[in-house]
């Protein structure tokens, strides 16, 4: 062959080759956008799922607004517990002296002392607060309640104080039958606490008992929920304030409701108000199809309860979801590249994580990053990743406080303040003169994720129209389930002393 030949034989080659690396380059861009479109699906396929447009909204209002009606009627006829507290005054502001009260409900608890002096005036609070070991949320009752029992002597020593003769406010998060405003039996465990052998006992005695056993002459006097020790402390400061809302670990509502709208357990009705634990975080919203990561919650590995309208909106569960979400666009996909493992691992990223990628607006994202990073294990994540799980946790975040708002509204609804009659009125509008209602508000979600705050008082906006909104204030209440709990010990306690002969 010539040399012109050979040349010619190498320009092909060249072509040729040149031709496989642009098609091979073709290809794997191909693929490459393939894959990132299946990670952009899975997170469309989110938006879709997590739609609460307000129409949607109030009908999940609604919805809960007559499972409410229902579990006034009778025991068990609705998802909703609807638990009498029998708590039937509420503080008013009068109480005087020292208080103690012990709060436990996530995975810290709180001891407290409180002196009142009269006008709604705290003289002075001392509140600690004490990390819970996750093997006691899940031994023996006896071990949990010691562990308190210590704590609250440990602290009335350091305090210089005596525990003879004061009244003690427990506020148990989790729901309780009661029969007395110092007893009650637990119903079940929520969040992340399963001490099976409690179920059923009395926690007040329980406490009780292992007071007596560290030495401590104290007993409870008021066994509260959260939401109902909130309640308390909102009506201390405001009369108008006629419900309250827990959004922290978990989530519940609580309100004050007419004796005569309830049918069940008229025995324990002494006088016309009667404060009602909703325990709205087993309601199961009709008109909110549950995810796949939803599904997966409810499936028995980390809770074997069904509390869906809590693990839509609560602490324990938004960042879990958001991981199994970022754990499905990895397996579809390369967008955390081969450095995914910690992905696979429950509860890895926290409700605060899912916050702070939400709250991030640096231009790069780079608190997206640094949580990726840290909590992850992921590294050096482009920037249109960092923005797909930015917007991850923007759908999580919204479904949760707008379906919070629905419930807000559907407390309203019960007892009449949001402008419709029975929510049967399509016009929601002020008839006769406007009442003010204030909703007592607490918990770590909304007291610390501004946007959760912002997308919840949007969506009440929406539900309720400017002008019941109007009429509708939230109001945060500081440590208020600690407090309400000691507040109501003292008021239930003047109202004992007065009674005995
Ligand atoms: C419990 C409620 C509690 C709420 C907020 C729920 O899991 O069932 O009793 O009020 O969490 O802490």
């Amino acid at each position: 062959m010539g040399r012109g030949q050979w040349l010619g034989v190498a320009a092909v080659c060249a072509a040729a080759l040149a031709c496989g690396v642009a098609a091979t380059l073709v290809s794997r861009r191909t693929a490459a956008r393939r894959r990132w479109n299946r990670a952009v699906a899975v997170v469309r396929e989110l938006e879709e799922g997590c739609a609460t447009p307000t129409e949607r909204l109030r009908r999940v209002a609604n919805s809960l607004a007559i499972e409410m009606f229902a579990g006034l009627a009778s025991e068990g006829a609705s998802k909703v517990r609807m638990l009498l507290t029998c708590v039937d005054a509420l503080p008013d502001g009068s109480e005087e002296g020292i208080y103690y009260a012990i709060d436990l409900g996530g995975t810290s608890f709180r001891v407290m002392k409180l002196e009142l002096g009269s006008g709604s005036m705290v003289v002075n609070k001392k509140v600690e607060h004490q990390p819970i070991p996750e093997e006691l949320t899940k031994g023996s009752s006896e071990d949990l309640f010691n562990m308190i029992a210590f704590a609250l002597k440990n602290f009335i020593e350091r305090e210089g104080g005596s525990a003879e003769g004061k009244a003690l406010g427990f506020t148990f998060s989790f729901p309780v039958r009661q029969a007395s405003i110092s007893s009650g039996s637990l119903i079940r465990w929520t969040k992340e606490f399963s001490i099976e052998e409690a179920v059923g006992k009395d926690v007040a005695q329980c406490l009780n008992e292992a007071l007596v056993r560290n030495g401590l002459n104290l007993q409870v006097t008021a066994l509260v929920n959260n939401a109902v020790g909130t309640l308390a402390m909102g009506h201390y400061y405001d009369e108008d304030t006629v419900a309250s809302v827990i959004i922290g670990a978990g989530t519940n509502a609580s309100y004050i409701e007419r004796s005569v709208a309830i049918t069940k357990s008229r025995c324990l009705l002494t006088s016309e108000l009667m404060v009602v634990n909703v325990e709205w975080g087993s309601f199961r919203p009709p008109q909110i199809p549950l995810t796949p990561y939803d599904i997966c919650f409810n499936d028995g590995t980390h809770n074997h309860y069904d509390q869906a309208f809590e693990k839509m909106i609560s602490g324990v569960y938004l960042g879990e979801i958001a991981r199994l979400v970022l754990q499905r666009m990895a397996q579809e996909s390369d967008v955390f590249g081969s450095s995914m493992n910690c992905l696979s691992t429950p509860f890895i990223l926290s409700t605060p994580c899912l916050a702070a990628i939400r709250d991030d607006d640096s231009p790069d994202l780079r608190a997206v990053g640094r949580v990726l990073e840290q909590q992850l294990k992921i590294k050096d994540v482009p920037l249109k990743t960092r923005k797909l799980v930015m917007r991850v946790c923007d759908i999580i975040t919204q479904r949760a406080a707008r379906l919070a708002a629905a419930g807000i509204v559907a407390v309203l609804q019960k007892i009449g303040r949001d402008g419709t009659l029975c929510g049967t009125t399509e016009a929601r509008k002020i008839r006769g003169e406007p009442k003010r209602s204030v909703v007592a508000i607490e918990g770590g979600l909304y007291q610390g994720y501004s946007i959760f705050r912002e997308y919840l008082n949007e969506a009440l906006d929406e539900i309720l129209g400017d002008e019941i909104a109007s009429t509708v204030t939230l109001r945060v209440m500081e440590e208020g389930s600690g407090i309400g709990a000691a507040l109501l010990a003292a008021s239930y306690l003047s109202t004992r002393q007065q009674h005995s002969p």
